[in-house]
């Protein structure tokens, strides 16, 4: 990978700090000329408040963490609880429907990465197409197909883009006037979106579907952001509109539409028409539009702190891992998500203090051995190993830090992939397993043990379901002894009391 720039050109931002002075005005003795019935008042409704907390705290262990839970059979087992009832209604997978965008041109080809997540007989969605395409007999692992309505009234005036993007947009409307029941959210992606719909359900159900919402993220690239908008939620990473946002779009989408003739695509358009609802994007940074090209390694070796929601832009870039097909890669991909979707592709920083070697993990992904010692604050930014929307190599492109693959011939990362993953002997534990990528190393006179010669890296951790119920925090790694020449072993897992990423 060339990297162009110089890294030690760096931008010294003016520090704005905020305009000082101003404290807080805060009503002194207000209280003391409120008469006592009020403050009577607020005790008692603290004091009922507390009772009830209580009883819900009391009673909400009782609550399945799956989100493909089985509680349907429990609720009705305690439907008179009401406290329950509440803990149990939660988002799950059966709240949402996908509305996926396709064309029929690239039907064929692009419907193996819908298969890869998509599951008919837990899921509801459907496929919007421009056209026709026969049927295949893969139909059963598929959403529904229908064909979008007709948009020729529509006014599309932008040179460089597709009127499609009228169909695309209007998919939320259309997929809500199906009338479908029970509905929290609409899902949109693109035929080339895959979602780790587990994940997804772990963040819907953060927010309250009864609100309007708007949830997605944003490109990578900072100039997509600037032409298009940094309040925008990317099409292809996937976004996600409440039940009642939808209801409040599809009244106004298509005047909507017409008042914007001169944009581009689908996602600004859905934009605008947020934008006149006075709705902002709230941001999940799970979702990844990836509009980059080249290897994606760099951004899954060091996943933000946040459940891994979609992956987009597939046929653009290389294959997740090495030597094989895309849609390979991919389902190699979905073994350790099925053990543990909310830690995967997580990533966790430690050292072998012995050896002074770096190790990153992005679980279920690979993992990186490192000679030197590098911080954590240089770790947890995602290496340059692809190129921006315009196909340079440039590191002022992307809206967050990067870093570039290797500073010095001696710290070119040992890369090690996926190639095995499994519970252990007594299924309290994953056990995966990781080969070293072979590729050519440029000499090293550092004296310090070298990292080829280790071929397999083994990691143990414990499956966390309710990792995204707590506050963002990246596990902890360590690195145990190994039994066996040439290999590695790493146990993964929640941080100890006191425990930081750090070598002494
Ligand atoms: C609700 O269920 C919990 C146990 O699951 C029980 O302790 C509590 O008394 C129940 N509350 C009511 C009102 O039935
Ligand atoms: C669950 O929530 C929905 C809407 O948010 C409501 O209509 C339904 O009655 C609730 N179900 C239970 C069992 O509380
Ligand atoms: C769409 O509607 C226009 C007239 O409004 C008609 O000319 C055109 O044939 C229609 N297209 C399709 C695919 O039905
Ligand atoms: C790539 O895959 C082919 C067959 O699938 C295999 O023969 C070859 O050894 C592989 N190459 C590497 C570098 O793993
Ligand atoms: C898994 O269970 C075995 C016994 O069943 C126990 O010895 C081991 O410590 C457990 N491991 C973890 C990570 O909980």
């Amino acid at each position: 990978m060339k990297v162009s720039q110089k890294d030690s050109e760096k931008i010294v931002w003016d520090p704005m700090r905020s305009p000082s002075g101003n404290p807080l005005k805060i009503p002194g003795s207000q209280t003391r000329t409120l008469p006592k019935l009020m403050v009577w008042l607020i005790l008692v409704v603290s004091v009922t408040y507390v009772v009830y907390t209580l009883k819900l705290v009391s009673t909400s262990r009782a609550c399945n963490d799956e989100p493909f839970s089985t509680h349907h059979r429990l609720s009705t087992l305690i439907s008179t609880n009401d406290s329950v009832k509440l803990a149990l209604n939660r988002t799950g997978i059966e709240h949402i429907v996908f509305g996926i965008a396709a064309s029929a041109k690239l039907w064929d080809q692009r419907k193996n990465y819908i298969k890869l997540w998509y599951k008919p007989k837990q899921m509801r969605g459907v496929v919007w197409l421009d056209n026709k395409v026969s049927t295949g007999n893969d139909d059963g692992l598929l959403p529904p197909i229908k064909i979008s309505g007709n948009t020729s009234q529509f006014p599309y005036k932008n040179r460089q883009g597709h009127r499609s993007a009228i169909r695309i947009s209007r998919i939320v409307s259309e997929t809500l006037r199906l009338g479908l029941k029970n509905v929290r959210w609409f899902v949109m992606g693109d035929d080339d979106t895959v979602f780790i719909t587990e994940n997804l359900v772990r963040v819907l159900r953060k927010y309250d579907h009864n609100q309007y919402y708007y949830i997605g993220s944003l490109s990578e690239s900072h100039l997509q952001n600037i032409y298009f908008s940094y309040g925008m939620a990317y099409g292809g990473g996937g976004f996600a509109i409440s039940y009642p946002l939808a209801k409040a779009l599809y009244k106004m989408q298509d005047r909507c539409i017409h008042r914007y003739p001169g944009l581009y695509g689908s996602d600004d358009r859905m934009q605008a028409c947020m934008a006149e609802l006075g709705v902002p994007l709230t941001k999940e940074l799970g979702f990844h539009q990836y509009d980059v090209y080249g290897n994606l390694f760099g951004l899954l070796a060091a996943h933000p702190v946040a459940p891994l929601v979609s992956l987009h832009h597939l046929d653009v870039v290389e294959p997740i891992f090495p030597n094989v097909t895309r849609v390979q890669a991919l389902q190699r991909l979905m073994i350790p998500m099925k053990l543990d979707s909310a830690g995967l592709l997580q990533q966790s920083i430690c050292y072998d203090k012995a050896k002074t070697w770096t190790i990153s993990v992005s679980w279920g992904f690979a993992v990186q051995i490192f000679r030197g010692v590098f911080s954590p604050r240089e770790m947890e930014m995602p290496s340059r190993t692809f190129l921006n929307w315009y196909r340079r190599a440039d590191y002022t492109a992307y809206a967050f830090n990067t870093r570039p693959v290797s500073r010095n011939p001696c710290q070119k990362p040992f890369v090690f992939y996926l190639t095995k993953a499994k519970l252990g002997e007594s299924s309290n534990e994953t056990v995966t397993e990781y080969i070293r990528h072979r590729v050519p190393y440029p000499s090293c006179k550092w004296k310090m043990p070298d990292p080829a010669k280790i071929d397999t890296v083994v990691v143990y951790k414990k499956p966390d379901p309710h990792l995204w119920d707590r506050s963002p925090r990246r596990n902890c790694c360590r690195v145990k002894e190994a039994s066996k020449k040439g290999s590695m072993v790493v146990d993964v897992g929640v941080c100890r009391e006191g425990e930081i990423s750090g070598v002494n």
